[in-house]
């Protein structure tokens, strides 16, 4: 049975492994062939200086293995702008409510191992539980549009398009899209979708 629970930091070993094998899967979309593991603990510390960082991990309760993580932050307004653009700086405006907050999923993964088995859904629905604890929110987040399985779990949980896109700096042929659910405050876990 895989449960989710918040991180704890003796998870941090695990899901350096995860994130490596997630990001350089040869049958997944980013292929970063040979990510070095001080790549990765680079990317993960300047993850976790994010204001406001939070982690859920999924375990495989039996072994206490991780198993897939979710991870996401709460920037300001004119964050959001200078680390994404004054689009989506300004579409976040727009849409924020009077004290609503703003939460910016940066990333899930799921082991390879362990893919196409509802642990990224059971992820990102934990964490629109437990942000939604702290009251209503929009959340952002950008995916890949050639990332068919991350794209199916935002439809499926009722994220919407903001039609904001870019162009990737890293990598020419690839668009990111910006994506955003306002969610509610207080929702359980079945109430997630
Ligand atoms: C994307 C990723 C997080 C998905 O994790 P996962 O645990 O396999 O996801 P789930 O099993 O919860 O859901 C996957 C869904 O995509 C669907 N899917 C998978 N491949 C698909 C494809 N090629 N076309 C359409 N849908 C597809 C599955 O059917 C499933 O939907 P369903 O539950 O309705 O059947 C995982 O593959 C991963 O870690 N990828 C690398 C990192 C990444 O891209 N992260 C997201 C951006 S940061």
């Amino acid at each position: 049975m895989i449960d989710v629970r918040p991180f704890q930091p003796e998870d941090k070993p695990q899901i350096l492994v995860i994130y490596r094998r997630a990001f350089s899967d040869p049958f997944g979309v980013w292929r970063e062939k040979d990510l070095p593991m001080t790549k990765v603990l680079e990317r993960w510390h300047c993850y976790q200086e994010k204001n406001g960082f939070q982690c859920l991990a999924a375990v495989m309760a039996a072994e206490n293995r991780v198993v897939g993580t979710i991870w996401w932050d709460m920037p300001t307004l004119k964050e959001l702008g200078a680390e994404r653009g004054w689009q989506l700086e300004a579409f976040a405006r727009q849409h924020i409510g009077n004290n609503q907050a703003l939460v910016w999923e940066r990333g899930v993964i799921t082991d390879p191992a362990y893919k196409n088995r509802k642990v990224a859904t059971g992820l990102r629905k934990a964490m629109l539980a437990k942000i939604s604890q702290n009251g209503s929110t929009l959340v952002l987040t950008r995916m890949r549009a050639d990332n068919p399985a991350i794209l199916a779990i935002a439809t499926k949980l009722g994220f919407q398009p903001t039609g904001i896109k870019t162009p990737s700096h890293k990598w020419p042929d690839v668009v990111h899209q910006y994506w955003y659910k306002l969610v509610p405050g207080c929702i359980s876990l079945m109430q997630a979708e």
